[in-house]
């Protein structure tokens, strides 16, 4: 078999959801499963997060739906609301809470009320605080909300906004978001969900009512690296996803030799060269650049030459005993307990690790574990054995 495999911590996950907890004491944590949790797996994920959390959010019906036929019983937030009228009975039926960020969806979900005259459902009026993507201007939100709150099928309201730049220290933006949501929150006297997990690690005055951490959960520092408090959001996350691979071919080249398409690569001296059975075709970065790291066997080693559609190709002279056959970790843990943060892979990539986790193809299996390193471990989160091809 092909030996990539995206290994999932479940426990990794559920212990970030902790953290979450433990950094918004007074509010509730719902988990973002949204992007089949990150790239994660979402029935998995929110399997592992069950007995947990007390709702999860996903980014519409589809998503929601994924995990309600799976045996989740829990509210499940649609982040974007719904896209057309014709799913609101599925949202009333099935007890989701829907974000509504516009005027004609609010008239529709009224309106499909008088179709569901026993049902009561909770809704989450979405403020655009100043991102300016979705939500109602400011000052309109009242008057939303007094709509809604009158009306015998809507049991529950939140206010909801999302902030742009919750991650960035002493951003003068932020200041002003939270001015405008937290003076709204309090004249109209609403329970309120702001927070995105930047905000749930370090903005207390965003917490609330609930709180909506997503990044973090799959063990993603979201502050930026200037930010007091990164390095102890660092030591308090675990990474979930370990992508591992295998050398499947060894090239011992002279120097000036050249390594993969468009000879990016040209040895300058005798240089061993790893294959590696991870590709762009697996949703590995092609912009990975010169030097990108990996781990071999544990030890840190860098990309040589450009990402090609199944392989990649790694300088492992410093290495002697590795070969064919050594375990080449792309990001995450590896069994040693050597640690290559997705982040840093990102940034290699000009890119953000959200990209690089939600980027992983159903071609990958992911591989589901309870508990530290995978090596050895039973299976015995996923119900097929462990391998899951393309889990919902
Ligand atoms: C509306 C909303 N809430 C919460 C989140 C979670 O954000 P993060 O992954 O940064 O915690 C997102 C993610 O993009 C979002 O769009």
């Amino acid at each position: 078999m092909r030996p990539l495999t995206a290994h999932i911590d479940l426990d990794a996950l559920r212990h970030n959801y902790r953290q979450a907890c433990r950094c918004a004491p007074e509010a509730r944590a719902m988990a973002v499963l949204k992007a089949n949790a990150y790239g994660h797996g979402s029935t998995a994920c929110a399997h592992a997060l069950a007995d947990q959390a007390p709702a999860m959010a996903v980014a519409c019906l589809e998503e929601g739906r994924a995990l309600r036929d799976s045996g989740i019983a829990c509210p499940l937030v649609l982040l974007e609301g719904f896209f057309e009228p014709c799913e609101l009975d599925e949202i009333i039926a099935g007890h989701y809470w829907s974000v509504l960020h516009t005027h004609w969806q609010v008239d529709a979900m009224l309106e499909a009320l008088e179709r569901w005259p026993q049902h009561r459902v909770t809704v989450l009026v979405k403020c655009d605080s100043g991102m300016h993507r979705l939500g109602f201007a400011p000052e309109d939100v009242a008057e939303v909300c007094q709509r809604l709150t009158a009306h015998p099928g809507i049991a529950q309201t939140l206010l909801m906004t999302h902030f742009a730049t919750a991650d960035t220290p002493n951003s003068p933006l932020l200041t002003a978001q939270l001015a405008t949501i937290n003076t709204l929150r309090q004249q109209l006297d609403l329970p309120g969900c702001f927070a995105n997990s930047p905000a749930t690690l370090s903005v207390p005055e965003a917490h609330h009512d609930w709180v909506r951490p997503g990044v973090m959960l799959y063990g993603v520092n979201p502050l930026e690296p200037q930010h007091p408090r990164h390095g102890e959001i660092d030591q308090a996350l675990e990474p979930v996803m370990t992508l591992e691979s295998r050398i499947i071919a060894v090239r011992e080249l002279k120097a000036g030799e050249p390594i993969g398409y468009g000879a990016r690569h040209v040895t300058r001296q005798p240089t061993r060269v790893g294959v590696v059975a991870c590709g762009y075709g697996d949703g590995y970065d092609r912009h990975a650049r010169e030097g990108t790291p990996v781990l071999v066997d544990g030890q840190r080693v860098p990309i040589a030459g450009r990402v090609s559609m199944d392989m990649l190709t790694v300088d492992i002279t410093a290495l002697p005993e590795a070969g064919i056959g050594s375990r080449v970790t792309l990001w995450g843990r590896d069994v040693s307990g050597a640690v290559l943060n997705v982040s840093e892979v990102a940034l290699w990539c000009d890119t953000i690790a959200y990209t690089l986790l939600t980027g992983i193809l159903p071609r990958v299996p992911r591989r589901y574990h309870h508990g530290g390193t995978h090596e050895g471990l039973p299976n015995e989160a996923a119900p097929n054995g462990g391998v899951v091809g393309t889990p919902g």
